[in-house]
């Protein structure tokens, strides 16, 4: 059974919140995403496997803990998830990193798939989905499905903002899944937008509207 850990940490709230002023431009949304993605890595990779090695201090020898093994993968669901990339790789910079291309249809919200390269042996690997909005819960069931189709088993959503309804979703699809959201919004609007959330996060991102 996975868990569910809603952040709900002062440092991350106070960006969330200059995330969702409309006033805030593209190149300071991009960097509060990052900065964000970091500070929820941080808790994400909390329970990271770690093994014990021989390290010489200027004082004695000590067996001391270091991560064990490089299996990580780092899988943004584009285009919005890639925003999060280089926050979470600043964590683990040898993570390998994958993508799943998906878009919401406008009219139906349904998500459709057009992109998905995935590094080798994705199988064996953790692997850390971010994408900053869940708001039906579409895009993440599918691109958890997807991923499982190729083997993996450990996996970790991470998003800034969920709403209730995506967040249910995606642990009634995939209730192995851990999934880390930065806080939980109110509902979400006849257009499936999170409320009060922050707009559409890709189009914030790369200044496209
Ligand atoms: C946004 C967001 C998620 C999805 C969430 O992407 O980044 O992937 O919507 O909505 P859902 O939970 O209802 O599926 P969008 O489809 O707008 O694509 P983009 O990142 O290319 O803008
Ligand atoms: N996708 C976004 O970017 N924002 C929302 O509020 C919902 C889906």
């Amino acid at each position: 059974m996975g868990k569910t850990v809603i952040l709900d940490h002062p440092l991350i709230r106070h960006k969330i919140t200059l995330l969702r002023d409309e006033r805030t431009g593209t190149r300071d949304f991009r960097i509060l995403v990052e900065e964000i993605a970091m500070l929820m890595g941080y808790e994400a990779m909390r329970d990271l496997p770690t093994e014990l090695v021989e390290v010489k201090t200027p004082i004695t020898t000590a067996m001391e803990p270091m991560l064990s093994g490089k299996k990580l993968a780092v899988v943004p669901i584009l285009r919005a998830g890639l925003g999060m990339v280089d926050g979470i790789l600043a964590l683990v910079p040898s993570a390998k990193v994958g993508h799943i291309g998906l878009y919401r249809d406008e009219v139906t919200h349904e998500p459709h798939e057009y992109f998905c390269k995935l590094p080798k042996g994705i199988g064996e690997r953790l692997v850390i989905l971010p994408d900053p909005m869940l708001a039906t819960g579409g895009s993440a069931i599918q691109a958890v499905d997807f991923i499982k189709q190729k083997g993996c088993t450990n996996i970790k959503f991470m998003c800034i903002i969920a709403a209730p309804e995506g967040l249910k979703a995606l642990q009634t699809a995939h209730p192995d899944i851990d999934i880390y959201c930065g806080c939980l919004d109110d509902h979400l609007n006849e257009d499936a937008y999170i409320v009060p959330g922050l707009g559409d996060a890709g189009d914030r991102i790369f200044g496209t509207k």
